[in-house]
């Protein structure tokens, strides 16, 4: 069950969607929202295109709301062309490297062995690794072996003492009309929480992705400690009445 005394975790992934200007007036418009509506009880990522990494940093420096990368290298420097390093991620102030997203799984060819490896890269360089798992199947036994694996493959080496974030996005829920059902998302996360118990790793927020929007907190909770957003969080109005979702849900149920 989720730990109700840690934040909550609130996270939008823009892929490719958004220009410059777009980005940083999202960045305005949100900033300007999250102090009012959700006070301390919250922390929030947002994941730009890599261009506008530097510019979201400058301008979301000293707020609630942190930057994270859409993919990292498994290195930290050498002949890699068009690669982005962890290493200059740190350094320029990134404090979340995304990994394993099914897209870059599926069509970039990243496999288990290329995710664990930026896991480890993400936490030698002291990024907070956001790893994305989900099953392909729409049928929950093999949904779960899918997901036992999927965590196994990417966190086996990784410390007791780490401190990550695990996003749960059945690949078919992705980019699709509706998120899964409550009680589908339920019942994996349980999944996955007892495979984490078993790894030993206990410092880990556990978040929802997959047409998550409005509504869906609610019936989430109990196992989740978050959301992870996309198409949903666009519109800066609608990333923050999920928010305020969130905040109420949470205060309701401490
Ligand atoms: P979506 O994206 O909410 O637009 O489906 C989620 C994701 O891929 O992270």
């Amino acid at each position: 069950m989720a730990d109700r005394s840690t934040n909550l975790l609130i996270g939008v992934n823009l892929k490719m969607y958004m220009g410059k200007a777009q980005t940083l007036s999202w960045i305005d418009s949100v900033i300007a929202g999250i102090g009012d509506v959700s006070g301390k009880k919250i922390d929030y990522f947002l994941l730009p295109s890599a261009p506008l990494i530097s510019d979201s940093i400058s301008k979301t420096s000293g707020t609630q709301l942190k930057i994270g990368a859409q993919n990292i290298s498994s290195e930290d420097s050498g002949s890699l062309t068009g690669e982005i390093s962890p290493q200059l991620l740190k350094e320029i102030g990134c404090v979340y490297a995304l990994i394993g997203h099914h897209e870059r799984r599926s069509l970039f060819g990243e496999s288990d062995e290329i995710i664990s490896q930026k896991i480890q890269a993400s936490l030698q360089n002291r990024l907070i690794p956001i790893l994305c798992i989900g099953e392909i199947s729409t049928d929950v036994s093999v949904a779960k072996v899918e997901l036992k694996h999927q965590i196994r493959a990417a966190l086996e080496n990784v410390q007791t003492g780490e401190s990550l974030v695990i996003a749960y996005e059945p690949t078919w829920a992705i980019g699709a009309e509706n998120p899964a059902s409550d009680s589908h998302i339920n019942a994996m996360c349980l999944v996955i929480r007892e495979e984490m118990v078993k790894l030993k790793i206990e410092n880990f927020r556990l978040l929802y992705g997959g047409s998550a929007g409005k509504g869906l907190f609610e019936k989430i909770a109990p196992t989740c400690d978050g959301l992870f957003l996309g198409r949903r969080a666009h519109d800066p109005l609608s990333f923050l009445t999920i928010v305020q979702e969130c905040k109420s849900i949470r205060e309701a149920t401490n």
